[in-house]
């Protein structure tokens, strides 16, 4: 009989700042319309100068280590694709931030915003070879378009971390995938780019051949079938992509769905994400967060993911959740983490965008602005400098 693993703890952080869109939409001359209801957002968190994807993901576990403490982990996964190295992993800054033994093996995974489903993944197989052990899973990504680009109302910054280990408090995640790889050029940011470049169009239509390919590939592999589920979390690049993306599935698959069964399947998934923006590979468990958070009781309902990653890689997966599972939600926590941010005027944002660090290797500090538990104070030669406030 296979044992049952999955994610024990979920708990995310997101930046100091917040710009509604709103002020985006006075400054470009938008209609508040096409964001609020064409893309479903409705602000985005703005990382301040002294917030990286290490200090949002630490912030994020810190919570989960006083919870669970250190004893079992002995690996940490920390997926992102706006890493701030190209060879030292953001997880060996996080794991000294949080004091973490030297047993321990960690490493940064990388494939768009599917990467922390691979990591999750991963997870589950070093868990399944030594179910003593946990393994801290860390996603933690900023969402950086060009300035009045199409793409600038849909950035984001956050972080999600899940611990994960046998006999799960919260979802079991299942042994069945629907796998899906094609080689798109519909996203992507070459090394010596700071902003995505991004084909809008092309990359939902990419997104979409995803969601059938791994439909397929689920109903080969003997997954549910498509009723069986309560919930769906799918990739949010922007909300009212669940929607679209759902609406594509369930048409794919020959069922009749009216808005209001759509929006069941996929509403409450998007209440944090609609707030934050686009946060890449954390956004499809800020969107189980959401669910957890808000749905009424789901205990032993299967909940269907679909992580999509530019590029492009998809996974589809049920996760079952587990009886007791709302003792262990972080609700009030994840409602203070949203409220916290303090609003930034469309100056102040455009300030932060542009801020670009000195590639000089001198001694740069950075502004103290943010209020979280962990800051980026600066670079000395060439080196990140990070403290625990
Ligand atoms: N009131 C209500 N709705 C309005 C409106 C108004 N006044 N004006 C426009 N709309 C609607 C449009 O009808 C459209 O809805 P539908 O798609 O349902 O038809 C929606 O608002 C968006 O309008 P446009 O398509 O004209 O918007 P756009 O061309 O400016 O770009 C975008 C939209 C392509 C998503 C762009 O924001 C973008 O490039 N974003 C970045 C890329 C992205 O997020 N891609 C998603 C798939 S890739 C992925 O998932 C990986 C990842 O994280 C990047």
């Amino acid at each position: 009989m296979s044992i049952s693993i999955g994610i024990h703890d979920l708990s995310f952080a997101t930046a100091e700042f917040v710009l509604p869109h709103t002020a985006l939409a006075a400054h470009n001359g938008t209609a508040i319309g096409k964001y609020h209801v064409g893309i479903g957002q409705e602000s985005m968190s703005v990382p301040a100068a002294d917030e990286d994807i290490v200090t949002m993901g630490a912030a994020a576990a810190a919570p989960i280590i006083a919870r669970h403490g250190t004893d079992l982990i002995r690996t940490v996964v920390l997926a992102t694709e706006s890493s701030i190295d190209q060879a030292k992993s953001a997880g060996v800054y996080v794991h000294s931030l949080l004091g973490l033994p030297s047993a321990t093996r960690v490493v940064e995974l990388k494939q768009a915003c599917y990467g922390a489903t691979a990591a999750l993944q991963f997870a589950i197989g070093l868990v399944r070879r030594d179910p003593a052990q946990q393994v801290l899973v860390i996603a933690s990504d900023v969402s950086k378009y060009e300035l009045d680009s199409p793409g600038e109302a849909t950035q984001g910054a956050a972080s999600v971390a899940m611990l994960v280990g046998v006999d799960p408090a919260l979802v079991r995640i299942g042994d069945t995938s629907g796998l899906f790889t094609a080689d798109v050029m519909d996203f992507w940011r070459p090394n010596y780019r700071d902003a995505a470049l991004v084909d809008g169009q092309e990359s939902i239509n990419a997104y979409l051949q995803a969601v059938e390919g791994v439909w397929k590939d689920y109903t080969e592999q003997g997954g549910y079938p498509l009723g069986e589920f309560a919930a769906f979390c799918y990739h949010q690049p922007f909300t009212k992509m669940a929607y679209k993306a759902h609406r594509h599935l369930v048409d794919y698959c020959g069922h009749d769905a009216d808005k209001d069964d759509i929006a069941r399947a996929v509403g409450q998934t998007t209440a944090y994400n609609t707030v934050i923006g686009n946060s890449y590979t954390a956004s499809v468990y800020l969107g189980l967060a959401a669910l957890l958070d808000q749905a009424d009781d789901l205990t032993g309902r299967p909940i269907g993911f679909l992580s999509y990653g530019s590029g492009s890689v998809a996974e589809f997966f049920a996760g079952t959740v587990v009886a007791g599972y709302r003792d262990h939600l972080r609700t009030k926590a994840n409602l203070e983490e949203i409220a916290r941010r303090r609003p930034v005027d469309y100056a102040g944002y455009r300030d932060l965008h542009e801020r670009s660090l000195p590639a000089d290797g001198g001694d740069h500090s950075t502004p103290s602005q943010t209020s979280g538990p962990f800051r980026f104070a600066g670079l000395s030669g060439h080196k990140r400098i990070y403290e625990k406030r």
